[in-house]
């Protein structure tokens, strides 16, 4: 089988999410982000891939301050607050994160000190003052062009401060050409491609030197070469990525690491990520990003979910309806990742109703009830010629192919269909109907064995469900331990194994409920 999973030469895959401001408690719109890269470190790590997957929460900035100040803490303590929030709500989803890190942990205050410090020696950093239109809740400055109105942000739509204060500066404007030359060097460094022209868009407009500290508030990594300095929250926040693999006090960790990194995030946050974050870098003298994939908003309504505009919804509550992996399951499939993509409820429980309910728990109830009925509650194997091999070997190549190309919902479609031709061969044949025997064998074992391929295939997107069925099917060991292309080749369920019937995978929703 050809092995199309695979990343690069050395079989390693690193995946970030953004790291979430602690102002805010965990929405879906984080938890699709999550989601998406959490399924796609386990198909990584089902390949084999060396995989390192990393998230957390950025913890400095006058927006946490000012939060805290709201809720009458520290500013500490309220991040310590949030931050746990954000860990629950990943338990809650099954997020199986390698590394959490919080922006106040000493190891990241090293790391941006160090990094920082290489720009400043490089002579990219200089002092200077700086007034401008900030927006708080962006922790951004503005010029007066980019307001609605010349005077509300054009994110949060509400009005910026004017801000005065001696700052000191990136010399991003020195970084026009590198970046442009960058970018042609990597087509496929920024996808999609709208996005990346987008950021390319930006770099031709001409880039101007950029402030980076703050001497306005003190919650935040200190300048290490100017006492009274803090790092404005984007430059500590960005340096992340660098500080989970080691950066400043691990080189042989992150050399191992960089710049193989596949960074997600979503489209509000390009231009940090897609133009100051390779500035930085190659300022630093390290290597930009091997990957930006920016994908789009999560809408309700139409509009994107936030804080001012009291339309959040939150994980728990779409938990307590449709289970973890229905959950995971409709963001991984609904939205084509890049797109935005409108929330609905009555999407999703279509959604679930269709693809978990009848497609995949009715495969799986049906042949339990057979195989139960008719084959004592023993699994016949599958035929080495059977019809529903072929396809499984298309499904396969699709699958990998769609995850390869950071495209979940592409990947669970080709996955879907090997589900969809098994319920077909099971309608075509009618086990139900059969008298005991060789031929109701081979209609059950093939069934049988889409089954333990789909378990396989599904498991980065239902990773609960698919242990589940695995069990169910009466396969040994867990899935964890399963590895492509391998398992997903045809001929893999032993048969002679017992099948369990138990209760349906998905319950059925009524709509609206
Ligand atoms: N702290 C910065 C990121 C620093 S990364 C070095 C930040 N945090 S945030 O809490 O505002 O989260 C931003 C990310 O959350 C978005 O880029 C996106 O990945 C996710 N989303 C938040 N709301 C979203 C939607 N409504 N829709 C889709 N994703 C959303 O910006």
């Amino acid at each position: 089988m050809p092995d199309l999973g695979r990343v690069s030469a050395v079989s390693r895959f690193y995946v970030t999410t953004p790291i979430y401001y602690v102002n805010d408690v965990p929405h879906i719109g984080h938890a699709y982000t999550t989601v998406t890269a959490d399924a796609l470190a386990r198909w990584h790590r089902l390949l084999g891939d060396d995989t390192f997957f990393l998230t957390g929460t950025d913890e400095h900035g006058l927006k946490v301050q000012r939060a805290a100040e709201a809720n009458a803490v520290a500013a500490h303590e309220h991040a310590t607050r949030t931050s746990a929030r954000f860990r629950e709500a990943w338990e809650l989803l099954d997020i199986s994160y390698d590394d959490f890190i919080r922006t106040t942990e000493p190891r990241h205050h090293r790391s941006v000190q160090q990094f920082l410090q290489r720009c400043y020696d490089n002579g990219h950093i200089y002092k200077g003052t700086y007034a401008g239109l900030y927006c708080v809740a962006c922790e951004a400055y503005y010029t007066e062009d980019d307001l609605i109105d010349g005077e509300s942000c054009p994110i949060h739509l509400r009005p910026v401060e004017h801000l005065e204060e001696e700052n000191w500066f990136f010399r991003l404007s020195a970084f026009t050409q590198p970046l442009l030359d960058w970018y042609e060097a990597n087509p496929d460094a920024v996808r999609p491609e709208g996005k990346r022209n987008e950021a390319l868009g930006i770099i031709r407009q001409g880039l101007e030197d950029i402030s980076i500290s703050r001497t306005s508030i003190s919650w935040g990594v200190p300048v290490p070469w100017d006492e009274g300095h803090v790092f404005y929250v984007w430059y500590d926040a960005l340096i992340n990525y660098a500080t989970g693999v080691g950066y400043g006090e691990d080189p042989e960790r992150f050399a191992t690491w960089w710049p193989d990194v596949h960074h997600l995030l979503g489209k509000d946050i390009l231009r940090f990520h897609c133009v100051y974050w390779p500035a930085m870098l190659l300022a630093a003298g390290e290597a930009p990003p091997h990957r930006l994939f920016v994908h789009g908003y999560l809408l309700v309504g139409g509009e994107k979910m936030s804080k001012t505009r009291l339309n959040q919804i939150f994980p728990a509550d779409l938990v307590a309806d449709f289970g973890v992996d229905g959950f995971r399951y409709h963001f991984l499939r609904d939205t084509v990742f890049g797109n935005d993509g409108d929330f609905s409820y009555e999407g999703m429980v279509s959604r679930y109703n269709s693809d978990l309910a009848n497609n995949l728990g009715n495969l799986l109830s049906r042949v339990a009830t057979v195989v139960a009925k008719k084959c004592g509650g023993v699994g016949p194997a599958p035929r080495p010629d059977s019809p529903l091999a072929p396809v499984a070997a298309e499904v396969y190549a699709d699958t990998a192919a769609g995850w390869q190309a950071i495209a979940p919902s592409q990947a669970l479609e080709a996955t879907w269909r090997l589900i969809r031709e098994a319920n077909a061969h099971l309608e075509a044949n009618e086990p139900w109907k059969m008298e005991p025997g060789p031929a109701l064998d081979a209609v059950l074992g093939d069934a049988l064995e889409v089954l333990r391929i789909v378990a396989v295939l599904a498991s980065p997107a239902i990773p609960g469900t698919c242990e589940e069925v695995w069990r169910r099917i009466g396969m040994p060991g867990t899935l964890r331990d399963q590895r492509l292309p391998a398992a997903a080749g045809w001929g893999g369920y032993p048969g002679g194994v017992p099948v369990t019937k138990g209760d349906p995978l998905f319950p059925r929703m009524k709509s609206g409920s």
